[in-house]
């Protein structure tokens, strides 16, 4: 039996590690709840005068000390929780460690931090009898890590996917609408959602992170984060989805996980999903998780993954439950290899300059891998020097589809790499 380092008092003293955007929203929306039991009493961040200045700094009540020196945080005696909202893997792995040994309970957001050495913190954790919560690394303001954590735990999950970089659904919702990559990633990039390098959210880094995070506590399956294949979603074009619609699909950066004969089969990247699925309802910076559980079926959370106030109210959230004393099921996780390889079907997008022969060319090298086609799809009214069409498969490897697409990109006829996603089938028939 864990035995939870005790609090004492009636209100819960926290220690902030970041003033950032979610620091600060932290500070706000604890404000609002005088009632929440829980105060700040220390803050630290580099710079701190002028995080002191910060517009949100007159959330932190007026006798916190604020400070540069992160040691006055983490083992103060005024200090019960610390939660850190830095980011990052280092400092912040061995400055959550100080606070671990020196008995205090920790919250943070950090998904790089749980991803990578989430095994071990919580080996320390109970060690020490403290808790440590992290409900905002993963899809901010949904509660989908409690919600699996203690809803979920009766079941025998079997499957996770989703949408788990609210910047990738930004910018692929846009392009539902005519609007090409680059133009799309620009307008998030000005509405702040994404970084001036973007590359951690679209090449599926973040994504990959967090699903190693639900794959833990869903699947009990502990996995390499960089053993995940992830596929960039900057070669997907508007012509992408004109022929994703015909084939009554959208795109989407998908995340997916699920056992399978003792590995788990895991993947991130662009897939076209049915327009009726409920990974394609979501727009915007929308986050969603579908949970598929041997008794329990499908359940959907869905909502904002990102931003200072959902994150800091998973972040309050998690505080609260400390303060409330809420008993937390401990979950075990064994390790296990990673298969990337998938057995669906696959939509093919070439770009070529217009000859005869070149779809007898293409089939050809699909049959001789054993790859059979559904269908062909090409449009009018585009230039015969790159004229895209597309290919759908029947459900196949992907790692055969891709031996035979790397052959095809050769032919001299091909302006530019062939493009090959999978795609999901409703109601997940879709078994890898
Ligand atoms: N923003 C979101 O929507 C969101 C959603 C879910 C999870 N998260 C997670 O929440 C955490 C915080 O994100 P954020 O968006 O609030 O980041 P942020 O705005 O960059 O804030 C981070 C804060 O920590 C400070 N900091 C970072 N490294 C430090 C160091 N070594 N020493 C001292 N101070 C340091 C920064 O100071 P400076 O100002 O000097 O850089 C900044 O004030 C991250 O783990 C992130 O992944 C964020």
């Amino acid at each position: 039996m864990q035995r939870i380092h005790p609090l004492e008092g009636d209100t819960v003293r926290v220690g902030l590690l970041g003033f950032g955007t979610v620091g600060s929203s932290f500070a706000e929306v604890l404000a609002a709840q005088a009632e929440a039991g829980v105060r700040i009493t220390r803050v630290f961040n580099r710079g701190v005068e002028r995080k002191r200045l910060h517009a949100k700094a007159t959330f932190v009540p007026r006798d916190a000390v604020w400070t540069e020196r992160v040691e006055e945080v983490l083992g103060a005696a005024d200090v019960d929780v610390v939660v850190e909202l830095m980011g990052g893997l280092d400092p912040a792995e061995g400055w959550l460690r100080s606070a671990l040994q020196a008995g205090k309970h920790v919250v943070t957001a950090n998904k790089q931090l749980i991803a990578f050495r989430g095994g071990e913190l919580f080996a320390l954790a109970a060690e020490r009898g403290v808790q440590l919560l992290y409900g905002a690394a993963v899809a901010g303001g949904v509660p989908v890590i409690p919600g699996v954590a203690q809803g979920l735990c009766g079941d025998e999950v079997t499957r996770i996917s989703g949408i788990l970089n609210g910047t990738c659904n930004f910018i692929l919702s846009s392009m539902e609408t005519g609007a090409e990559y680059g133009e799309a990633l620009s307008r998030a990039q000005a509405a702040g959602y994404a970084e001036a390098d973007p590359s951690a959210d679209v090449d599926g880094l973040d994504a990959r992170a967090k699903l190693c995070i639900l794959a833990r506590l869903a699947l009990h399956a502990e996995i390499d984060p960089e053993e995940i294949p992830a596929e960039t979603i900057a070669r997907i074009a508007a012509v992408d989805f004109a022929y994703a619609k015909e084939l009554g699909c959208t795109l989407r950066q998908v995340s997916r996980a699920e056992l399978q004969d003792g590995m788990v089969s895991a993947s991130v990247g662009p897939m076209l999903a049915p327009r009726s699925s409920p990974i394609a309802w979501s727009h915007g910076t929308q986050n969603m998780v579908v949970t598929s559980g041997r008794f329990g079926g499908d359940v959907v959370f869905s909502g904002q993954g990102a931003g200072g106030h959902p994150t800091a109210v998973a972040v309050l959230s998690d505080v609260r439950a400390i303060a409330e004393k809420s008993a937390q099921v401990r979950l075990s996780a064994r390790r296990m290899k990673v298969k990337g390889d998938a057995v669906a079907p696959h939509y093919l997008r070439f770009v070529v300059a217009d000859e005869p022969g070149i779809v007898a060319a293409i089939a050809g090298v699909l049959a001789r891998h054993g790859v059979n086609i559904d269908c062909l799809l090409q449009h009018r009214g585009y230039p015969a020097e790159r004229l895209p069409f597309v290919i759908t498969t029947e459900p196949c490897p992907s790692s055969t589809v891709r031996r035979a697409v790397a052959e095809m990109a050769a032919m001299r006829f091909m302006v530019q790499p062939p493009l090959c996603l999978r795609m999901l089938i409703v109601n997940d028939t879709e078994r890898d």
